[in-house]
C-alpha cells in the first residue's frame, strides 16, 4: 500500500489542486471509528462532511450494496424499476412533499431547484402573472458548486472567479427581516435559505424570517426553497431541520446523508410546483439508479427502525450541554450553536481553532472548521455519550493549552487595529 508519503508527492502531479488535505491517509472504518495506515484508530465527528450518518461497516447499507449489487446496478432513466418508488414514497412521508426527483450529489438537487423554480415562475407568467426571474438568497449561504448553485452561495471566494454565473441573485443578511422584505418583489421567483447554515458556520434561520419568507412567497406565486442538503435527513433529530419551524417549503433538497456514503441528491416538491417540468426538460442519466435506490432505502429503514431521530435528539442535547459546560471554563469560547448532531463550537480566534483542530486529530479525533473560527461536529447519528465524553475531555485539555497565548494574540490585535 502507498504510504501518506507517497500520495503528499503523487497526487499534486496528478490530482488537480482543489483540496487542502490533512496529512492523514485513511483505509478502513468500523462504527463511528476510522483508521490510518498505521493503525491509528480515530473516533470521527465528521463523518465525511455530514455523510457517513450510520457510520462505518453498517449491516444494513452492506447487506443492501451486496443485494443490489448482484441484481441490477443501472438501467438509466427511460425504464421503470422499483426502487425509484420505493424511495419517493420514503422520501415524501419523511418531508411532507409530493414529488421526487432523483440526482446524484447536493449541488444537482439544488440546481433542479433553482431550475424548477424558474420554470415554475414561466408556468404562473403563461397563466397571466407577471414573476420575474429573480433569486433572493442569504448572506453565508453555501448551495454548492455548479454554475447555478454557486450563483446563490455567498461566499466572494467560491462564486467571483466564475463570473458571470447565473444572472439575477440578490443576497440578503441573514435573518434581517427588514432587508428580506425590502429586497422582494414580483421580481422574485424563488428565496433560497439553508434553514441551518452549515458552512456559513451551523446558523438557524430564525422563526419570523422563515415565517416572513413563507408569507412574502404566498403573496405573490414565488417559491420558498429550503436546502436541506446538510441538516435533513435526521442530522438535527428531525427529518428535515423545517420541521422545528410550523412552516413548509414548496421545494426542499437532500443529499450527504441519504445513502450514507453512497452519492445521491434528491429534489423535492409540491404537487402544484412539480407541474412545471414536463418530460425532457430536466434530467440525468445515473440519478435514481436501483443502486443508490437500494442504499437509501436501507438507510431510511435503519433510521426509522432504529429510532435515531430520538438517539440524535438525545446524544445530541447531551453534546451541546456539555460544550456549554466548556463554554462556561474558558473564556477562549464565543459561542456553541446546533440542534441534534449538527454542531458548531465558536472559538474568539481562527489560530486557536487551527491548532484544537490539529490537537484533536492527534489525539485520535476527527472534525473540521467553517469560517475559520468555528468547530464544526456533524458525527455519525450512532455515537454514544462516551465519545461525547472522549472528544469533550480533549478540548477541554486542548482550550487550555491553547487559550493563552491566543488571549494576547486576541488583545494584540485588538490593539494594533
Ligand atoms: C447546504 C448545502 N447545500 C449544497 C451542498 C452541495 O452539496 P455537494 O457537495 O454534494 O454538491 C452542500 C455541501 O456541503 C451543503 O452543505
Amino acid at each position: 500500500m502507498p504510504t501518506l508519503a507517497d500520495l503528499q508527492s503523487a497526487e499534486p502531479k496528478l490530482v488537480m489542486n482543489t483540496y487542502a488535505r490533512y496529512p492523514l491517509q485513511l483505509v478502513r472504518g468500523e462504527g463511528v471509528h476510522v483508521y490510518d495506515e498505521t493503525g491509528k484508530q480515530y473516533l470521527d465527528l465528521l463523518s465525511g462532511i455530514g455523510v457517513s450518518a450510520l457510520g462505518y461497516g453498517h449491516p444494513a447499507i452492506t447487506a443492501a450494496i451486496n443485494a443490489q449489487a448482484g441484481t441490477l446496478l443501472h438501467t438509466s432513466n427511460l425504464f421503470f424499476h422499483s426502487g425509484t418508488t420505493e424511495l419517493a414514497l420514503r422520501l415524501t412521508e419523511i418531508t411532507g412533499m409530493d414529488r421526487v426527483f432523483l440526482c446524484n450529489s447536493g449541488t444537482e438537487a439544488w440546481e433542479a431547484a433553482l431550475k424548477l423554480a424558474r420554470a415554475h415562475a414561466g408556468m404562473l407568467n403563461a397563466q397571466g402573472k407577471k414573476l420575474g426571474r429573480r433569486f433572493l438568497a442569504l448572506e453565508s449561504s453555501f448551495h454548492g458548486r455548479t454554475m447555478g448553485s454557486v450563483a446563490t452561495t455567498h461566499k466572494d471566494a467560491y462564486r467571483m472567479p466564475f463570473q458571470p454565473v447565473m444572472p439575477d441573485v440578490h443576497f440578503v443578511p441573514h435573518n434581517d427581516v427588514a432587508a428580506l422584505r425590502a429586497a422582494f418583489s414580483e421580481e422574485v421567483c424563488g428565496i433560497c435559505i439553508e434553514v441551518l447554515q452549515g458552512e456559513g458556520g451551523i446558523h438557524f434561520v430564525s422563526a419570523e424570517f422563515l415565517a416572513e419568507a413563507r408569507r412574502l412567497c404566498d403573496s405573490t406565486g414565488a417559491l420558498l426553497l429550503l436546502d436541506e442538503i446538510q441538516s435533513g435527513m435526521g442530522r438535527t433529530g428531525e427529518w428535515c431541520a423545517y420541521q422545528h419551524f410550523n412552516v413548509m417549503p414548496d421545494i426542499t433538497t437532500l443529499a450527504k446523508p441519504l445513502a450514507g456514503g453512497i452519492p445521491v441528491g434528491a429534489m423535492l416538491c409540491t404537487e402544484a410546483v412539480a407541474q412545471a417540468f414536463t418530460p425532457g426538460m430536466h434530467g440525468t442519466t445515473f440519478g435514481g439508479n436501483p443502486f443508490a435506490c437500494a442504499v437509501a432505502i436501507a438507510v431510511i429503514d435503519t433510521i426509522k427502525g432504529d429510532d435515531l431521530l430520538a438517539h440524535v435528539s438525545d446524544v445530541g442535547g447531551y453534546f451541546v450541554d456539555q460544550l456549554n459546560g466548556l463554554a462556561s471554563r474558558h473564556d477562549i469560547i464565543a459561542a456553541v450553536r446546533g440542534a441534534g448532531l449538527m454542531i458548531g463550537l465558536e472559538l474568539h480566534s481562527a489560530d486557536a481553532a487551527g491548532a484544537v483542530l490539529e490537537g484533536m486529530r492527534d489525539r485520535g479525533i476527527l472534525l473540521n472548521r467553517t469560517h475559520d473560527t468555528v468547530l464544526r461536529f456533524l458525527p455519525p447519528y450512532l455515537i454514544a455519550r462516551e465519545h461525547v465524553d472522549q472528544a469533550v475531555q480533549a478540548l477541554d485539555a486542548l482550550l487550555q493549552q491553547h487559550a493563552p497565548a491566543t488571549q494576547e494574540a486576541m488583545t494584540e490585535s485588538q490593539t494594533t487595529s
